[in-house]
């Protein structure tokens, strides 16, 4: 139950929504939800992993490769396209255990008849540069099918052309696409091979459905689309089947030359043909979702939007390499730049490290990979160390830009300072790497280069604080926290707290590489003794200033001066939205000068750090800020849910979480601002979703030693069930109100210690079962 996403009727103005929310893809590559006769204006795209282009001085994104599923069908000389016919009934639907893409259409024809036709299409998990798809036609009269099918390289782009020197030849039945792309001159080639099962049945006189198969590059109309032209006769009741294969591949990934093997690899999947690796493909899915399914027991809605939110994550986690992590719209397209925010560390990471600690690891090697880029930023702007790129592409150099937003009302670009100001991104990547740590005991990472980005980042802190001599401490000023409409402020909460944590990671990352790799700890120790370093570190951690809850609201201001805003409630505000895609942050921006906040801020920092704050300040604070959220960005809600849950108030949280959870089934979020499509999928948010359920409401929290469960569920949920791997051992935890089951893998190498209810650690061996019941006062 609930593993299927659909939807049963064909509207047009679904079109791009539907591209977010049907998405396939395998971390390799992203396909969207699109329908096979979809071309670039229906924003088809395959988008590539951690290749990134820039063409003329345009903004550098992510580069989209050929369709080689393009087809379009017509019957007795009329097209059935969904474009151009209003269908009899229409299905697209999304198997989400399986990752199969389906479609089924049915089109009245000339001669009164009805002809269904169906499209399934998966993107293997099994092998990543593979994409296979299956056609059925079905016809109740006689009629004549038409089929034009092959490679499409008009891709949609968002700032292209980025494929130069395109050509598509036909190489014994494959059509095959090579270009390279402009300012890497980085070969993409894409190989097609379509399988008409359609002519088994030959008769003395030839196929009995009289059959006529052009194959070749028919390039008359348009250089960029090569389609071979089949037609043949459908008899009424008969079903006719067709398969197609595409392999995809980029210098990056091919060693030696990428046509070639875009070429022998989609050859090969043909002779594995469909069902065969339709079943590796599903097996692969199997395995990923026995790591990472949640089941919600007693809420059937709330169970398929975060099994949704699941497969969105696990359709774009970078299974194949450490040099690429995922952008903040996934593999969705070339929105927001393909670019890599802080989203990955502090949102969707802890799904992995609870699931899939390799993926985890790759996620911070990405980091490591690309900290000369930050060291560059730091540079640039003056500083020592290591200053992580907002938006961050291949060689972690910012792609952000200085004007990164358009003002509605001049069409000016605006001055903004997420690149310059939102410091807080290098402690996040540091939060992620000690987070790793936490959960893997993997310290190697430490010297691979862990140490390295932890220590520069520090040493980036270091160099950009102020100390005040007249209150003897450490300031972080001039900063841009999480809530961007915010800019340029002084010891933001969140941001001072962030380094905080940064400092005493680089001094316990020091004692950890000394321990277990002093060689490595020596070498670098020397290449850091100009300092500053740990001396230095010390000494900024015992004197920075971080902003505390007031002894009597108990509130935390977000930074100096907040509380001398303007009070405004969110909805007097909006009654000033002059133009409804005008920027409320920025200089004259509308919540600039007032107390609404564009996200979570200060109450991310307090779920962060849920240990050292009490409830009642996180209640306080809760019932401050919300208010004042605009959640206008798509990482606020689950931060609500998850801190109402702590707070032991999940129905609160649950229309929070709800909404997060289903931000890619409803498609309501902001798709344009002017002309320009941000739409796509939102990982954040998916990642989101996971964390509230099962960090929030089921209460799942690990300090590196034990495992404490706390669960406040909604009022619906019965139970949470969710497999975890701590330290390489696995376990299923069954979260109810009143009992706990810990179930630990026969396998397992480690005992992990739980405790639930509030109640004291109890140790669950390897093969073990553990029973934790709620513990009631009566009992005593
Ligand atoms: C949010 C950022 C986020 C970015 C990418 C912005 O709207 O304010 O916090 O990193 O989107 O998701």
């Amino acid at each position: 139950m609930n593993w299927t996403v659909s939807e049963h009727s064909f509207e047009s103005d679904r079109i791009t929504t539907n591209g977010n929310k049907y998405m396939t893809g395998n971390g390799y590559m992203g396909f969207r939800g699109v329908l096979e006769e979809y071309g670039k204006e229906q924003l088809t795209a395959v988008t590539l992993a951690g290749i990134y282009d820039r063409s003329g001085d345009k903004w550098r994104e992510p580069v989209n490769a050929p369709n080689g599923l393009y087809t379009v069908i017509s019957c007795d000389g009329e097209v059935l396209s969904v474009l151009e016919t209003e269908p009899l009934a229409h299905t697209q639907s999304l198997d989400l255990r399986t990752a199969v893409h389906r479609r089924e259409t049915v089109f009245s024809t000339r001669e009164g008849g009805r002809l269904t036709l169906t499209a399934e299409r998966f993107v293997s998990m099994d092998q990543l540069h593979v994409l296979a798809a299956k056609w059925t036609v079905h016809s109740t009269v006689d009629c004549r099918v038409e089929i034009k099918t092959g490679m499409d390289s008009r891709v949609w782009d968002i700032n292209g052309p980025h494929l130069l020197e395109q050509r598509i030849q036909s190489v014994s039945g494959a059509l095959l696409s090579t270009a390279v792309t402009g300012e890497l001159r980085l070969p993409v080639a894409v190989a097609e091979l379509a399988e008409f099962g359609l002519a088994e049945r030959v008769t003395d006189t030839g196929t009995d459905n009289n059959m006529d198969i052009r194959m070749g590059v028919n390039t008359d109309t348009d250089p960029e689309l090569a389609l071979r032209h089949l037609s043949f006769d459908v008899k009424a009741g008969e079903t006719y089947e067709w398969t197609k294969y595409v392999a995809v591949f980029t210098g990056l990934d091919a060693e030696g030359n990428p046509g070639e093997a875009a070429l022998s690899t989609v050859r090969s999947a043909a002779g594995e043909g469909y069902a065969g690796l339709l079943e590796a493909h599903r097996r692969k899915w199997e395995e990923r979702w026995s790591r990472s399914d949640c089941v919600i027991e007693g809420d059937e809605e709330a169970q398929l939007a975060l099994r949704y939110s699941i497969y969105q994550l696990l359709i774009i986690a970078p299974t194949m390499s450490e040099k690429v992590s995922i952008p903040a719209r996934g593999l969705s397209g070339q929105v927001y730049k393909g670019a890599v925010f802080w989203d990955t560390e502090m949102f969707m990471l802890p799904f992995f490290l609870h699931s899939d600690p390799g993926i985890a690891r790759n996620l911070m090697m990405y980091r490591i990979h690309t900290l000369d880029g930050a060291r560059r930023k730091a540079a640039e702007y003056g500083y020592t160390g290591a200053f992580y790129a907002w938006e961050s592409q291949d060689s972690g150099d910012d792609a952000c830009t200085l004007f990164n937003v358009n003002d509605v009302f001049t069409g000016r670009p605006m001055r903004t300072y997420f690149r310059d100001k939102q410091i807080h991104i290098s402690a996040d990547v540091v939060h992620g790497i000690w987070e790793y740590i936490k959960f893997t005991g993997d310290n190697s990472i430490l010297a691979d280069g862990g140490a390295e980005v932890i220590w520069e980042c520090a040493r980036f802190y270091y160099s950009y604080a102020y100390y005040n001599p007249l209150k003897k401490r450490y300031e972080l000023l001039d900063v841009t926290g999480p809530d961007e409409y915010h800019e340029r402020v002084n010891n933001n909460a969140f941001t001072n707290a962030l380094v905080q944590e940064a400092l005493e990671i680089a001094l316990r990352a020091a004692e950890l590489l000394e321990d277990n790799y002093p060689a490595v700890y020596a070498e670098l120790a020397e290449s850091f003794a100009g300092g500053p370093f740990l001396a230095e570190f010390t000494e900024m951690l015992e004197q920075l200033y971080v902003p505390q809850p007031d002894p009597d609201s108990l509130l935390i201001e977000q930074f100096d001066r907040y509380f001398k805003l303007e009070e405004v409630t969110l909805a007097e505000l909006k009654s000033r939205v002059i133009h409804s895609h005008e920027y409320w942050g920025g200089g004259n921006g509308l919540a600039t000068t007032t107390r609404i906040l564009k996200q979570a801020d200060v109450v991310l920092m307090l779920n962060l750090f849920k240990g050292k704050f009490s409830r009642e300040v996180k209640q306080a604070n809760w019932e401050f800020y919300e208010p004042r959220t605009e959640h206008g960005s798509s990482l606020s809600a689950c931060i609500y849910a998850l801190a109402a849950a702590d707070i032991g108030i999940p129905d609160w949280g649950y229309p929070y979480f709800m909404r997060t959870a289903t931000v890619d089934l409803t498609g309501e979020s902001k798709q344009y601002v002017g002309d320009l499509y941000i739409g796509g999928t939102h990982p954040a948010a998916n990642g989101g979703a996971w964390m509230a359920a099962v960090l929030g409401f089921a209460g799942v929290q690990y300090d590196g030693g034990t495992v404490t469960l706390n669960p406040a569920l909604p009022k619906a949920w019965k139970s949470v069930q969710v497999p975890v791997v701590l330290r390489g051992s696995s376990f299923r935890l069954e979260i109810g109100r009143e009992a706990i089951v810990v179930t630990a893998a026969p396998g397992n190498s480690e005992a992990v210690a739980f405790a639930g209810f509030g109640g004291a650690p109890e140790l669950c061996l390897p093969g073990m079962e553990l029973r934790i019941v709620v513990f009631w006062e009566e009992d005593l």
